[in-house]
């Protein structure tokens, strides 16, 4: 039975939310495992819309489970308003519907300031990452150092305090040289309390559930957030988020192991965008930017701050095929492209006045590549709210050949507009 991981194949925001959703109507369980509500993924079902960030986003279709993998960090204030929020849309989420893993790592306030504090004074010294504020990296900096608080400790208050006490050792001695005022071990012990008795109910062995279901049979997919060169090892380091987005990390990220992994789809957007700051070698900071942004709505799900636009990036995404073991791309957005008279493409770059066919890995050179164009001809037509390959015009078909060659990997799905199903299917990912 092939499982099906879903990445993001550029700097994130490509539409994996909507793809998700849509594929997983073929799927038994839907599972996050990295990435926390830093991610914004957006699903509209019939025009309603459905903003996501820290919950998978099967969740949104009735006989489904809906997991959060280990490799998360979870935050649980921001939980509990996303669960009360989708019971106001008619979305019940429920301990039978959704599972959280026991040793999921906790995002608490103090993983939120510290991540405000260290943007402010960076702010300054002109080297902010331009994070969204949620307490990511210090979660999973708390983590790797092993001083977090996991969902499991909520129900040992024996333990509790002194994991308590030695996160605190860290992060009062942080706090005091960034100049802010200590945390006091109670204020943390309230904050851990107040919110046990609605996490621990959806707590549970997420591998066993995870194993179980594989030996039955049932298909699984895997929801990626952000996107490869957001990858903490892959990606425009320093200016990428605290996690490995990559495929691979679907099977530490919740406990399965790298067979359980069938197919890996890349979800790809027709042109490029990034939030935050950091290299972008084909940016249009012009009207051409302006086109993109406005016609792709590009402004972030999670901040609300104005995507940077730009044209499809080949380079970067083959790369992405490379490092994710991409088998086939969910191409998303074609229809912004509509009437554009000119659509450029980067195929390669030149660095330092050679001529290179990758993103290189230190940052002063991701800084200093100058991306080679191709220029195609667009399309008159309309590719928006198309469902079936012969309704796309053949220039538009064209862009899409063209692109499949460049990135070496197949159009497994096409995306032509927000809606569900504006959805055109060419391969099924969980076919066997
Ligand atoms: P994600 O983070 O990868 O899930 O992507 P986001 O949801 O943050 O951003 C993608 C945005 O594009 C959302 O507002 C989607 O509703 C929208 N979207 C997704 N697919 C398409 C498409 O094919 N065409 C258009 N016009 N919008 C799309
Ligand atoms: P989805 O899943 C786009 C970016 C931030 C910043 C960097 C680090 O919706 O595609 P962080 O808060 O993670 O420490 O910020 O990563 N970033 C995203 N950009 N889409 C996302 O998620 C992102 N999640 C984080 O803008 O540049
Ligand atoms: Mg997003």
């Amino acid at each position: 039975m092939a499982n099906v991981v879903v990445v993001g194949s550029q700097w994130g925001d490509e539409g994996k939310g909507k793809i998700v959703d849509w594929l997983s109507e073929r799927a038994d369980v839907v599972v996050r495992f990295q990435g926390g509500h830093n991610a914004g993924h957006t699903l509209v079902v019939d025009g309603k819309v459905y903003k996501l960030s820290l919950l998978p986003s099967g969740v949104v279709r009735e006989g489904k489970l809906s997991v959060i993998g280990n490799g998360v960090v979870f935050d649980p204030h921001a939980f509990v308003a996303e669960v009360s929020k989708l019971k106001e849309q008619g979305v019940s989420v429920t301990p039978d519907r959704l599972k959280i893993a026991e040793n999921t790592s906790l995002i608490l306030s103090l993983h939120r300031e510290l991540d405000g504090f260290r943007e402010d004074a960076a702010s300054n010294s002109g080297t902010k990452i331009g994070t969204t504020r949620r307490g990511i990296g210090p979660a999973y900096e708390d983590k790797v150092g092993r001083r977090a608080i996991r969902v499991m400790d909520l129900a040992d208050l024996e333990t509790l305090p002194l994991k308590v006490d030695r996160m605190l050792t860290h992060h009062n001695a942080v706090r005091r040289g960034l100049g802010h005022p200590e945390v006091e071990h109670s204020a943390i012990m309230t904050e851990l309390t107040s919110v046990a008795d609605e996490i621990l109910p959806y707590m549970d062995r997420v591998w066993k559930i995870l194993d179980d279901k594989r030996r039955a049979g049932e298909r699984i997919l895997f929801e990626g957030a952000q996107g490869t060169l957001l990858d903490i090892d892959h990606g425009t380091y320093p200016f990428v988020t605290s996690s490995n987005t990559v495929a691979g990390q679907a099977a530490p990220g919740s406990g399965v192991g790298p067979g359980a992994i069938g197919y890996v789809l890349g979800i790809t957007k027709a042109y490029t965008t990034r939030v935050g700051e950091g290299p972008f070698p084909t940016e249009q900071d012009n009207e051409v930017g302006e086109f993109l942004g406005t016609r792709g709505r590009e402004f972030g799900t999670v901040t609300g701050r104005k995507r940077r636009c730009g044209w499809f990036d080949a380079v970067l995404v083959r790369q992405a095929v490379a490092v994710n073991g991409i088998n086939g791309i969910a191409l998303t957005k074609l229809d912004v492209l509509d009437g554009l008279d000119e659509i450029k493409v980067c195929t390669g770059y030149t660095l330092d006045g050679e001529l290179i066919d990758y993103l290189p890995a230190s940052q002063g050179a991701q800084a200093r590549v100058e991306p080679i164009y191709e220029s195609l001809e667009g399309w008159k037509g309309t590719t928006a709210g198309a469902r079936s390959w012969n309704d796309l015009p053949a220039q538009a078909v064209k862009y899409v050949r063209y692109i499949e060659e460049l990135i070496g990997a197949p159009v497994a799905l096409l995306s032509t507009s927000p809606e569900r199903d504006d959805t055109i299917l060419v391969t099924d990912p969980f076919q066997d």
